[in-house]
């Protein structure tokens, strides 16, 4: 068998730009100005991003890693027998080789698909990997996990990953769309694991988004700086300010850019040209935080059965496999 890894892209650059095209379209010509968090990811995003992760106030990304590696064991045996890990939104795949070293060592895993919309986070991923699991075929590809996921592979009975609390930044409409195509792509038997953040404590939620060092700010900011780069936009990210919130009754953090002054911003690439009044917010992430027993609802409202779950002890973070 050939391991080399495999690198598929399956979103080019013409259809990357289309896509940021429709969505700074669509987001910033309204009154209530949006866009999608998926544009935060470049390669100083991905970066921003894995700098978050090392900070004191940011406890998602410690509290998985620590349940992952008590339940590693435990998610081997529940998920024995899956050939092929899919992980979507992989990012570093940091905290993923607990799970590619439990289930190669204590199941049948064959290969693993990294998926990234990122392509600079998975190439760096897929390096180490490949050194730290030789055993492993590795196609890594290059797509976007909300509208691409028919092009899955399937060489054996899969496990679909989505670590992180990922899940928390689609909208509950996206989300229902999501589950629904992962049904659909899934076969009867295969199994989807997901690591959501839990509500908890808002004093403890919101510096999590809003770290006193602000790297958060800058990553927040670093959308605008890929608006800039890609469609030859005008925007001054420093005038714009970091805000994060806890919207108790949406029960996500929300973060937003708020135009310290009033701007007017050109895409030059879209000849489009943006008002923004002083105090004017866009919004630019929901990270949205869950109740177990709702969240068991959705997944069986979506056809899928909950088979195990694993929470750290102060109820912060979940692990969750269901089947199809
Ligand atoms: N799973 C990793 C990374 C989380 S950061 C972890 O748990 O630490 C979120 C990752 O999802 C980023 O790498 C980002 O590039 C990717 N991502 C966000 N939206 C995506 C989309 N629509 N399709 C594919 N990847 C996406
Ligand atoms: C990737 N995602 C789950 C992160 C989150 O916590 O919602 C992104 C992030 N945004 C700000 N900090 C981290």
């Amino acid at each position: 068998m050939d391991m080399e890894p495999k690198i598929d892209i399956q979103l080019t650059e013409a259809e990357m730009r289309a896509m940021l095209c429709a969505d700074v379209r669509r987001g910033l010509s309204g009154p209530r100005k949006w866009l999608p968090s998926k544009w935060f990811y470049d390669a100083r995003g991905s970066k921003l991003f894995d700098a978050i992760t090392e900070l004191p106030e940011y406890y998602p990304t410690r509290t998985e890693r620590a349940l992952l590696h008590t339940s590693a064991v435990e998610i081997a045996i529940a998920a024995a027998g899956a050939a092929e890990l899919v992980e979507l939104g992989s990012g570093s795949s940091e905290k993923t080789r607990l799970l590619l070293s439990s289930l190669s060592e204590r199941g049948s895993l064959r290969s693993y698909v990294p998926l990234d919309v990122s392509e600079s986070a998975l190439r760096a991923a897929v390096g180490w990997i490949n050194e730290e699991f030789p055993q492993l075929e590795i196609h890594a590809m290059v797509s976007d996990f909300t509208n691409k996921l028919d092009r899955l592979p399937c060489r054996g009975r899969r496990i679909i990953v989505l670590l992180g609390g990922t899940l928390g930044n689609l909208t509950p409409a996206e989300r229902a769309e999501f589950f629904g195509r992962i049904h659909e792509v899934l076969h009867t038997g295969e199994q989807l694991l997901l690591g959501v953040g839990l509500v908890t404590d808002p004093a403890v939620m919101v510096p999590a988004y809003d770290d006193a060092a602000g790297v958060t700010a800058e990553f927040n900011r670093n959308i605008l700086q890929v608006v800039n780069n890609r469609l030859g936009a005008d925007f001054e990210p420093d005038r714009f300010a970091h805000v994060a919130l806890w919207d108790a009754d949406n029960e996500w953090i929300e973060m937003r850019l708020e135009a310290t002054v009033d701007m007017t911003v050109t895409v030059a690439d879209l000849d489009l040209v943006i008002e923004f009044a002083a105090g004017e917010q866009l919004r630019t992430e929901i990270s949205a935080k869950f109740r177990l027993t709702a969240f068991y609802d959705e997944l069986a409202a979506a056809g899928f059965r909950v088979q195990r779950s694993w929470t750290d002890p102060a109820d912060r973070f979940a692990v969750v496999l269901a089947g199809r």
